[in-house]
């Protein structure tokens, strides 16, 4: 009993995080790019139409704020610990110097399914508007490869978001540095669209498109709250790239709630724009940002729109790859996962291995798996992290008093208790075979932490 509570010294994390394993190379602009990188992708790109014509019509705005305050409330939680425990691994670290080991590994065993799932899933995002795109080129992927089985399409494997994953996972196994200037290219070709979006697009609101404003129902708000909430997973990815942040004290907080800010007005204001264009009821479509410009004759625009979010959820993925690897590496490192997992390639000076063996299941996953069904589980993972790390905080104050972090929750333990029951109100808005999934995956890591972890565990 005692074992599986045992923790990792504070103070030997905090040694740890002084040395330097990987590189301090990332700076604050690095980071909130990493963020914004991280966070705007298939979700408003993809996922908005599906909620608004299903669940929540021109009412999606509201969700989406009900989701930024979820987010906001973790946020301030993830900021407090990036800020006084600044290494690898995020939620996963905190959990095991703050709880104890097994929740640690559940928590990182939950985040590995939530951040491959999630590689996946904007994989998928990402071949909707590819597939968008070279059809104004007059191709076509052929159906059986065009999307996954379960769609119902005709596919039989969504090979274009099968291709991505892979071509990503080459360039993220060959060094952080390369992959941080792909990415800052990227998010600022994202922004661009995005708000190339927001100007073309608000000539065309026509506000009798906002009526019924709330088709259907509080129910409907909150459903689609809980599954808008992918649009805004990623920016605790940044979290986990604490041990390669210059000055993470001051730089973490303000990476995180700045790119979850600017997310959450970028997306009220597309979502608003969005419905204004076209009623609800037609967005159900994969592609329902180029879509609506199609709609009203706005051909040019759509197209490049379309070459935006090729481009921009190119950099999710990036970043998901990314913070997935360095989680898994720093569950190797605690003896917890196989040592291959945190071997560090002699010339790239990154887990080559691990990136790779990430990559190939995820695109494994993304070619057969469709994006509802994927995003549902990844929020559900989600959820269950924000509500731990909040937990974790009011521990983390209560056990360690004298860690100074720069920055502070404010009003603990109501603050975090909040945040935790809120993550909680909207995972229970998911569907059940969503639970049943998690659960059965959970299951499996109790069964992984007994027979391999426990044993192999540094701490033992
Ligand atoms: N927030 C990310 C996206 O929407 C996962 O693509």
């Amino acid at each position: 009993m005692n074992q599986i509570f045992r923790k990792k010294s504070m103070a030997g994390l905090l040694e740890q995080s002084g040395k330097k394993e990987l590189s301090r190379s990332l700076g604050l602009l690095d980071l909130i790019f990493l963020g914004v990188g991280c966070v705007i992708g298939t979700g408003i790109f993809v996922i908005t139409g599906v909620v608004a014509a299903e669940s929540t019509g021109p009412a999606i705005m509201i969700s989406f704020v009900i989701a930024g305050i979820a987010c906001a409330l973790a946020a301030f939680c993830y900021a407090e610990f990036s800020s006084a425990v600044p290494v690898s691994g995020s939620v996963y670290t905190y959990t095991y110097a703050t709880i104890g080991e097994f929740f640690a590994f559940l928590i990182g065993w939950d985040l590995m399914l939530e951040y491959v799932l999630a590689i996946s899933a904007v994989a998928t995002g990402w071949s909707a508007y590819f597939q968008s795109l070279i059809k104004g080129f007059g191709l076509q992927v052929p159906a059986a490869l065009a999307s996954a089985p379960a769609m119902g399409q005709g596919g039989l494997i969504n090979l274009p978001a099968f291709i991505i994953i892979l071509v990503i996972t080459a360039l993220v196994s060959r060094g952080v540095k390369e992959s941080i200037k792909f990415n800052n290219v990227m998010v600022f070709i994202k922004l661009a669209v995005i708000l190339l979006f927001i100007f073309a697009g608000i000539g065309y609101v026509k506000p009798e498109n906002w009526t019924p404003f709330v088709p259907f129902g509080f129910e409907g708000i909150v459903t689609g709250a809980a599954t808008v909430f992918f649009a805004y997973i990623g920016f605790d990815v940044i979290a986990t790239a604490s041990e390669e942040v210059k000055n993470p004290k001051r730089n973490m907080p303000i990476g995180i709630i700045a790119s979850l800010l600017i997310c959450t007005v970028l997306y009220i204001a597309v979502s608003g724009i969005l419905t204004g264009m076209v009623s609800y009821e037609k967005l159900n479509v994969a592609d329902p940002v180029a879509f609506a410009l199609f709609s009203v004759g706005q051909d040019k625009i759509a197209g490049v729109i379309s070459v935006g979010a090729v481009a921009g959820i190119t950099t999710v993925l990036l970043a998901l790859i990314y913070a997935q690897v360095r989680l898994s590496f720093a569950i190797s490192r605690d003896g917890l996962l196989p040592e291959t997992l945190s071997k560090v390639h002699k010339k790239y000076k990154t887990p080559f291995s691990n990136t790779w063996l990430t990559g190939i299941i995820a695109a494994s996953i993304a070619g057969f798996v469709d994006l509802t069904t994927l995003a549902h589980l990844v929020n559900m993972g989600t959820l269950a992290a924000f509500t731990l790390v909040s937990i974790a905080i009011i521990v983390l104050r209560k056990k360690f008093p004298e860690i100074k972090a720069s920055f502070r929750v404010p009003f603990v333990p109501v603050f975090p208790l909040i945040s935790a029951s809120f993550c909680l109100y909207l995972a229970l808005s998911l569907p059940k075979i969503t639970w049943v999934s998690f659960v059965i995956w959970i299951a499996l890591g109790v069964i992984v932490y007994f027979t391999y972890a426990k044993k192999h565990s540094h701490l033992n």
